[in-house]
């Protein structure tokens, strides 16, 4: 048997005490524990020394580059275009992914999204397409080539082979409580994207009380040190800060989420939706060469309706059959006229999960039909006896512990009073230089 180079007790001890990792101990580390040698306590241990005394610069790209090392690299360069993927750190009804990949795509540009499913309050992308009837994620290698070859978007599940050192890791530290270290998350994300070789890269890092880091100064340093590493690893890479205080749109849950996108596709939908995936959308024209696009068009016109279609049959969904419906709504409405000041994002997504929504282990089924859909959103007027939601599940006795969640999430204020959502929605750029 090889000798072992490191000591994994040793490495602990140096990051526990507040010293710095060269990259030889953090690629052996990285490697050790894809193998199994560094056993799963030692790298919970590990977790815990970066998530309390942090990491450089250096070692955070060590780290990420060992985690690329563990698995296999895909290379879309034969396909002779350019691509340029979107990542989101999650938030409360966030369902861009769906209008935005094949609006994209719908300029020559290819769009390979390697998506992840939800686990708690915040929804994962596949959740929501699995509610089409026939759509199915997992995609071969072929036939995600073939798919973006023809098609130019695909949204699918990451394959086992890519970055599977983050895959261990990731598992670990949910249920160690180090998933918010901004080393840890940022090399977890960006060892993904770069493994999957797109060629740029559009980050949504939100802040607000739905997201991952509520704090809009850490939301800043994850986006800066994805930026970083994105760059560091030749990926031109921007991120946008966006506000994750209220819902994004008016449907949080899976069906619901579909429905929304396509009224968003057909030229409609929610203003901050719009919003965001166009300004989401002309970020990623322009890493890919193409600042001039005219992206309301494209939804306008049908050109990314058509492309959404292509999409969903390209991986067996029929984007004509209807969508999976609740067996049971239950409509809460405004007490007294006035105006909705507050509606909380996180007491919403905590809500939506508690309908059926989101899982709570990853093993769990999701109910594609149980979600919120908001009949108000903030600044709007209401009145007296008005629905402000609609809660929709397929399990009746979910809606008490939905409506214990909502408890103080929404407030109904004085004409004139200032709304409480976090300010605008893209609250900042970040750029490699
Ligand atoms: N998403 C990831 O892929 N990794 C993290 O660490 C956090 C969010």
């Amino acid at each position: 048997m090889a000798v072992e180079p490191f000591d994994a007790v040793d490495l602990i001890r140096a990051k526990r005490d507040g010293g710095r990792l060269s990259p030889d101990r953090i690629a052996w580390l990285v490697d050790a524990y894809t193998r199994g040698y560094v056993a799963e306590e030692q790298m919970a241990a590990m977790a815990m020394a970066i998530y309390l005394n942090g990491m450089d610069r250096d070692e955070i790209r060590d780290l990420t580059l060992a985690m690329i090392a563990s698995g296999e690299r895909l290379d879309f360069s034969s396909l002779g275009v350019p691509t340029v993927d979107k990542h989101s750190t999650g938030g409360v009804g966030d369902k861009i992914t769906l209008p935005l990949a094949p609006l994209v795509a719908s300029f020559g540009v290819a769009v390979p999204q390697l998506s992840g499913r939800g686990l708690g309050h915040t929804g994962g992308t596949l959740d929501k397409l699995e509610s089409i009837p026939g759509w199915r994620a997992s995609l071969g290698a072929d036939e995600l080539l073939a798919q973006l070859r023809d098609v130019g978007a695909v949204v699918c599940a990451a394959g086992a082979g890519l970055a599977p050192a983050d895959r261990k890791l990731y598992a670990l530290r949910d249920t160690t409580a180090t998933v918010e270290s901004i080393p840890l998350i940022a090399s977890s994300i960006m060892s993904k994207k770069i493994a999957e070789g797109t060629e740029a890269l559009v980050l949504d890092v939100k802040f607000g009380s739905g997201a991952f880091l509520r704090e809009r100064e850490r939301a800043r340093e994850l986006a800066e040190t994805m930026v970083r590493l994105g760059a560091d690893a030749g990926v031109a890479t921007v991120a946008l800060l966006t506000n994750m205080s209220v819902p994004l749109g008016r449907a949080i849950g899976n069906a619901i989420e579909v429905e929304e996108a396509l009224e968003v596709l057909a030229g409609g939908g929610p203003a901050d939706v719009v919003a965001l995936t166009v300004a989401l959308a002309r970020e990623m024209l322009a890493l890919a060469g193409r600042p001039d696009a005219d992206v309301e068009a494209a939804l306008r016109d049908g050109r990314a309706m058509d492309r959404w279609r292509r999409m969903v049959r390209a991986q067996g969904g029929d984007p004509d059959a209807a969508l999976p419906r609740p067996r049971e709504t239950h409509v809460v409405a405004a007490e007294r006229d006035g105006v909705l000041v507050e509606q909380h994002a996180l007491a919403f997504g905590v809500a939506a999960w508690r309908l059926g929504a989101g899982r709570a282990r990853k093993e769990d089924p999701v109910a594609p039909a149980a979600g919120i859909r908001l009949a108000a959103k903030p600044g709007d007027a209401v009145r007296r006896g008005e629905p402000l939601f609609a809660l929709a599940t397929d399990e009746p006795a979910r809606i008490a512990r939905a409506l214990e969640a909502l408890e103080g999430a929404y407030r109904i204020g004085e004409p004139g009073e200032a709304v409480l959502d976090g300010g605008p929605l893209v609250a900042d750029r970040i750029t490699a230089s």
